[in-house]
């Protein structure tokens, strides 16, 4: 082709390499090593002075093909794949970060992440200062003479708050520290982080990517350099992606942004009928006109999302009210899935984070988040109305 393949055309095709049986559907290698011809080029890989396969912590063809696929997709030189979306975090961290060393992070991130910085880097002498997601004012203003990284997730889990890309973007560039996007929520089909000027894009491929509930996977993208930093951490302490998982995904993402839009488009008729519901105190959803970021949303993304979150009235009893008479919906803290999942933050997802810190990031006990899956509006709708009396 002349010109650069389109994402569509990208999401099914990208990344591909046949073996000598010339597959069509991409092959899945389960092995953990690589044979060598001899002694001499075994030597040869595990120097890097000859390119190919060594050993499955590091290196699998099926992996690879998910790598560039998902490169490909968010426009970024490199991808590294990974266990999971929090060793793609942790990964990026131990890469290009040492202690002494500073973050600054929006404070609506999830659970594990707010975890990870505020309790375990800073046992290893990495810092990190939260500010307010939507308040770019309050990032620059956290910059340090150390700061290495500044950290967002856009939207948010689970308010949906949206963070100005392109806006963080120049407060990063002018500080020269980098600025890493979570973009589990939009995925590369409705939001492209590094085209916006982010410098990395961490992945939970667990979510919309697999897009199933079948597997984890994480991944993280972003240039040449930065991710043979990341590769190398990858090579020595092994947080690694299985190729079988790495397999689910890639196939996964063929149909990430049919589903993507179609999840999208239900759930802005959910957000809809439930900021109608007169027993509904509050819908976030960043494709209503009444989300305070909806002209950034419009901007920045070429859709809403599946994530809703609302508050009932009332507290915790009455949110898991809600939970407890769904029929249908599945109770499950794991989002991105074809079947819709609720569940209720507070004592789930952001269940292990301080009381402080849940009420930095908004997070109350009448707060239920809900992950648009594939079925009929009209049965999601229905299956929450049971619960919300
Ligand atoms: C926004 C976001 N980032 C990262 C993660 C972590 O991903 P994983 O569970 O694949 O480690 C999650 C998991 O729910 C998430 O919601």
């Amino acid at each position: 082709m002349s010109r650069k393949a389109d994402f569509d055309t990208l999401a099914v095709r990208a990344g591909q390499e046949r073996s000598q049986f010339n597959e069509h559907s991409e092959a899945l290698y389960l092995t953990s090593s690589f044979v060598f011809e001899n002694a001499a080029q075994a030597a040869a890989r595990f120097s890097g002075a000859e390119e190919g396969y060594v050993y499955g912590r590091f290196t699998n063809p099926t992996v690879d093909m998910f790598q560039r696929r998902l490169a490909a997709l968010e426009g970024a030189e490199a991808c590294i794949a990974t266990a999971s979306g929090m060793s793609a975090l942790l990964s990026t961290v131990m890469a290009l970060l040492s202690a002494g060393d500073h973050i600054v992070s929006s404070q609506s991130v999830f659970g594990s992440t707010l975890n990870l910085f505020s309790t375990i880097l800073s046992r290893f002498g990495i810092e990190t200062t939260f500010v307010k997601a939507t308040d770019i004012a309050s990032y620059q203003s956290a910059i340090r003479q150390n700061t290495k990284l500044i950290f967002i997730e856009t939207p948010s889990n689970p308010l949906t708050e949206l963070v100005d890309i392109v806006a963080l973007a120049e407060v990063a560039r002018a500080a020269k520290v980098r600025l890493v996007v979570d973009n589990c929520f939009c995925t590369p089909a409705l939001q492209q982080p590094l085209a916006l000027g982010a410098d990395i894009v961490i992945h939970s491929a667990t979510k919309y990517l697999d897009g199933q509930g079948r597997v984890l996977g994480g991944a993280v993208c972003g240039n040449k350099a930065d991710m043979g930093e990341v590769f190398k951490f990858l090579r020595t302490a092994g947080p690694s992606i299985s190729p079988f998982n790495a397999w689910i995904i890639l196939k996964g993402m063929e149909t990430l942004k049919i589903r993507m839009q179609a999840q999208s488009a239900s759930a802005l008729e959910l957000a809809l009928r439930l900021e109608a519901h007169p027993k509904v105190a509050r819908v976030f959803y960043p494709g209503l006109a009444s989300h305070p970021q909806h002209a950034l949303a419009t901007r920045q993304q070429s859709s809403a999302g599946a994530i809703v979150a609302f508050e009932v009235s009332g507290g915790r009893t009455e949110a898991w009210r809600v939970i407890d008479s769904c029929c249908m919906l599945s109770v499950t803290a794991n989002l991105g899935d074809t079947k819709t999942t609720i569940t209720h933050p507070s004592s789930t997802t952001h269940g292990r984070i301080s009381a402080e810190a849940k009420a930095a990031a908004g997070i109350n006990e009448r707060l239920l988040r809900v992950a648009v899956g594939l079925e009929s509006v009209d049965d999601i709708y229905d299956d929450l109305l049971f619960g919300i009396a």
